[in-house]
């Protein structure tokens, strides 16, 4: 039995394909058509899976849609109605996306995949909660979803035991814990609903001397409830999220690209502070409501790193998982879960260990890539690869890291990555410089075998889709200078044998090499481009950026080798078609 799952339309779009309930394959939108956080109908990320499992929409038995659109449109319609007329720009402006897209979406579907069969529409939080519980690894746990907005909720709270899974409580919008984050993320001149890990980052250098004044804007409970004082948000206008006496009292916000000073930081600081408890009040909440050991969680809320690792710590919890697309894009997952599982009662047998349910490409298909646009290369052996790419690593170049399928979720996490030497003092103003141009306060982040992690990191619980923020050993942060943060901390990827050997493997090499079972990862893009999904995006990518070495399944190919190659005219053979 074949069930997909879409979202779409809000950001992130995405499309996952179960077959008898285990992923065959998930992708994200943006990957193939190259436009970040792209939104629209996932045409090419469903196309993707249908192939992976070599089949048509005549062979699927159920699609799913991750939110109702109807009780999405029923809040729209209240809040225009609640602010009218000063909503009435903001109506002009969404209405057009909502009457043509939003609300057709069983037309688009029957259009664009020519599906007559059974659709099922699940409640935006309940995707959120499958996507968490039922390709976890627990029989039975406690289930948090925390976001902006679904259709009305911005948190849920429940359990899932076997197949099924109920949502017990939830809290309503306006009131809304990822809103209060976006809101200060767009007021201090980051993108709302993509660049709040910024703020995250961010924080770690600042003191919460806001944290009183923030209490005011956003208050939580004991209960784990919370509330937004309404007087700092303004949900209709167009350009911001802030309200004009959030500015009084905050002052000038920061436009994009201005110079980060110390005001912004310590108020990324308080809010970061803010966040983190207010979550762990609620985890705490759930964890004596539902007297569970075990948390899924999910929504825009789960990635925040650093919060996810105080929940682990204080909330009563003995182990936490969160599925590597925490966010909206988990959703096309979690409707595909769902729908088996809950609706239709199927039996769970599969647990989302590996991450790598993206596309990937024989060496084959490298080959002739990589010939057909007369790229120079030199071939190895499997073990050859790894000790040349070792060494490269050692010997301080940046390495352009393209293996297997490509990773589900926002995370790179060793098949499509740049890796580095995590022991050279300036490795992080050298990424940043030469390829990735991210703000310098921004960390990154480190791969170690999972059986020597704890030798250097301080962790509670393997960490292989880098959901969790870890302190690094005091005796070793300055033997890894490039991947501890300001705070000590860093954004561990544990890298287990059974999960990706090769990358395991990779480390492993680097560590007879160094004596040290760690190196950088971060992911294989620039900044504001999705990551890199075939060999053509990867070639693209390194030759356009101050990457030293591109390694491509058994394939190096060295930067100095490839000045007679035009970028413009390269042979694409998997021009949205990947
Ligand atoms: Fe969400």
């Amino acid at each position: 039995m074949y069930v997909l799952g879409i979202s779409c339309h809000y950001h992130d779009a995405s499309a996952t394909l179960l077959k008898d309930g285990e992923v065959v394959a998930a992708a994200d939108e943006e990957r193939f058509t190259r436009k970040k956080h792209d939104d629209d109908f996932p045409v090419h990320a469903i196309g993707y899976c249908l192939r992976q499992a070599g089949i048509t929409m005549k062979d699927v038995d159920c699609v799913g849609f991750y939110e109702k659109p109807l009780l999405k449109f029923e809040r729209v319609l209240f809040s225009f109605l609640h602010y009218f007329p000063r909503s009435l720009p903001v109506f002009l402006a969404m209405m057009p996306s909502w009457l043509t897209e939003k609300l057709r979406i069983p037309e688009t579907v029957r259009k664009k995949l020519g599906w007559k069969g059974r659709m099922v529409f699940i409640r935006h939080h309940e995707s959120h909660a499958a996507s968490a519980f039922f390709p976890s690894p627990f029989q039975e746990a406690a289930i948090l979803t925390v976001d902006g907005v679904g259709e009305w909720t911005t948190a849920a709270y429940g359990v899932g035991r076997g197949n099924q899974m109920e949502l017990w409580k939830e809290m309503r919008f306006p009131h809304s814990l990822g809103l209060f984050y976006s809101m200060v993320t767009g007021y201090l001149g980051f993108k709302v609903n993509s660049d709040e890990y910024k703020v995250m980052g961010l924080a770690g250098y600042g003191k919460p001397v806001y944290y009183e004044k923030m209490k005011q804007v956003f208050r939580s409970f004991p209960d784990g409830s919370y509330e937004n004082n309404l007087d700092y948000f303004d949900f209709m206008s167009l350009e911001r999220m802030f309200s004009a006496r959030f500015e009084r009292e905050f002052g000038r916000p920061r436009k994009p690209g201005e110079r980060v000073e110390q005001h912004h930081i310590d108020l990324a600081c308080s809010l970061q502070q803010i966040l983190e408890e207010s979550m762990v009040a609620l985890a705490r909440h759930v964890q004596k409501e539902t007297g569970l050991k075990k948390l899924c969680m999910a929504g825009g809320v789960a990635l925040n790193c650093v919060a996810n690792a105080r929940i682990l710590k204080e909330a009563g919890f003995d182990e936490l998982y969160v599925q590597p697309a925490a966010g909206d894009s988990g959703g096309s997952m979690g409707v595909a879960f769902h729908a088996y599982h809950h609706v239709l009662g199927r039996p769970r047998s599969f647990v989302l260990e590996k991450p790598y349910l993206g596309p990937g490409y024989s060496p084959e298909e490298i080959r002739a890539y990589l010939e057909a646009n007369r790229i120079r290369h030199r071939e190895l052996s499997v073990d050859g690869m790894l000790g040349e790419t070792a060494r490269l690593i050692q010997a301080n170049h940046i390495v352009g890291w393209f293996q297997g399928r490509m990773e589900w979720g926002p995370r790179a996490l060793g098949c499509r990555s740049i890796l580095a030497n995590a022991m050279h003092p300036d490795m992080k103003d050298i990424l940043n410089s030469r390829v990735k141009h991210r703000e310098d306060f921004r960390p990154f982040a480190p791969a170690a075998l999972l059986e020597e992690a704890r030798d250097y990191f301080e962790i509670r619980q393997p960490d292989p889709f880098m959901v969790l923020v870890c302190d690094v050993k005091k005796g070793k942060q300055k033997l890894l200078p490039s991947i501890t943060h300001i705070d000590g901390t860093a954004r561990l990827q544990t890298v287990d044998r059974k999960i990706n050997p090769l990358f395991h493997a990779l480390i492993r090499e680097f560590k007879k090499l160094t004596g040290v079972p760690v190196v950088i990862n971060t992911s294989f893009n620039v900044k504001g481009e999705p990551i890199v999904c075939s060999p053509h995006d990867a070639f693209k990518c390194f030759a356009g950026t101050g990457i030293d070495f591109l390694v491509m399944d058994r394939f190096i190919i060295d930067k100095k080798d490839i000045s007679g190659v035009d970028r413009d005219k390269l042979v694409n053979p998997w021009r949205l078609n990947c």
